[in-house]
């Protein structure tokens, strides 16, 4: 029997390990309030589901993997009005299955090895399917840290120039799964233009810019040239659509032309009833309003109790995510171990990268009211 290498040596997904704890810990009869996956349970918005189910026809082709023009077009002018970039619905602009498949599949777009390109960077702790994706791609793959004493941003200036030289994409995310930070518009500057100068790529993760919960995060494609940025988004989040699979990559032309003559083969265009029903998701701001809302209601409860109990959070700003010190004496498997003892579920920071060793990662995932439950009995702890 054999199976990719770069498959065998694949540790456990993180979340399949928290899944199995969770199941045992439910099965002892512990009731469980999971903070664990990053997946939202809010309930997708009225106008878009009614707006999936007008786009049902009677039949409807292979979609095509330059997506609808309509959908183009909503992305663009969402583009615009959040970020104030103007990106060219025509060319520089491709729909995606979700935003995963695009960050996973992303390095076997440009990774050029024999042309000395051979290099991913990734940034760590973090989502473990731009590493992975680069892996299959049989790419190098370096590790950039992400250290709370640097505000949980990549030093750029670390970063050896024979790795530079050998690089062809370079990943950023933010705001941040899982430290919750945001990065500054000068953190996008200082990498776009590293990029020009040693010819890489910028690739920037966007999937949590519409969860925040004081100012706007920006987007990697608010830079003065970025002519080396490509940047990819999801109605996930935003949305709550994670089952619909809707995204996009926006960058520039010739990377949407790789990108356009690389996916009919994979087959990953969104079906033509989501793309329809994702025009209304992305021209619509009230339900982001609102979602946003929620999320905010759950941290402020769950800031509250972590307050209480004396434990520090280290990342908030942004995201569904409280990125949580684990209090001295423990490591945040310990932590996360304890915690499932009382029902609550965490991922724990070293699941994430080495240097997530010291903190737990809370998804603002469950309902209110199970957060209520869940901040009663953190409150308990103390
Ligand atoms: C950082 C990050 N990027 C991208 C995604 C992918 O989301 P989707 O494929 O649903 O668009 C996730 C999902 O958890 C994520 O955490």
């Amino acid at each position: 029997m054999h199976v990719s290498p770069v498959l065998a040596a694949q540790a456990t997904y993180p979340f399949v390990r928290i899944e199995q704890a969770k199941r045992a810990a439910a099965a002892n009869g512990i009731e469980i309030v999971d903070f664990g996956p990053g997946d939202p349970r809010e309930p997708t918005d009225p106008l878009i589901r009614q707006a999936l189910i007008d786009a049902l026809g009677e039949t409807r082709g292979y979609p095509k993997a330059e997506g609808l023009p309509e959908l183009r077009s909503a992305i663009a002018g969402w583009l615009s009005r959040r970020f104030g970039v103007s990106v060219d619905p025509e060319a520089e602009i491709v729909p995606t299955y979700g935003s995963k498949e695009a960050i996973f599949s992303f390095a076997q777009v440009v990774v050029d090895a024999a042309g000395g390109k051979d290099t991913v960077l990734v940034t760590e702790p973090g989502y473990p399917v731009p590493d992975r994706g680069a892996l299959f791609a049989g790419a190098r793959v370096v590790h950039l840290p992400l250290r709370e004493d640097d505000g949980f941003l990549p030093d750029l200036d670390a970063i050896e120039d024979d790795t530079l030289a050998r690089t062809a994409l370079m990943w950023l995310n933010y705001p941040n799964n899982p430290t919750a930070a945001v990065a500054p518009l000068s953190l996008y500057e200082d990498a776009a233009a590293l990029a020009r100068e040693w010819d890489f790529l910028l690739a920037s993760d966007e999937a949590y810019t519409e969860l925040w919960f004081s100012e706007p995060p920006p987007s990697a494609l608010q830079v003065a040239d970025r002519s080396n940025v490509v940047a990819f988004n999801t109605l996930s989040k935003r949305s709550s659509m994670t089952g619909y699979r809707s995204g996009f990559v926006a960058g520039p032309r010739w990377v949407a032309d790789a990108l356009r003559s690389y996916r009919p083969t994979v087959g990953t265009a969104p079906q033509e009833f989501v793309q329809l029903a994702s025009v209304v998701a992305w021209g619509d701001e009230a339900h982001v309003d609102r979602a946003r809302a929620v999320y905010g209601r759950k941290r402020e409860l769950l800031l509250g109790a972590l307050d209480a109990l004396g434990w520090r959070v280290a990342g908030s700003d942004a995201t569904m995510y409280l990125w949580v010190e684990v209090p001295a004496g423990e490591t945040s498997e310990e932590l996360a171990e304890r915690l499932l003892g009382h029902g609550i579920v965490v991922a724990p920071g070293a699941y994430l990268g080495p240097s997530g060793e010291g903190y737990v990662r809370m998804a603002l995932v469950p309902t209110v009211e199970d957060c209520e439950r869940a901040a009663t009995t953190l409150r308990s702890l103390a």
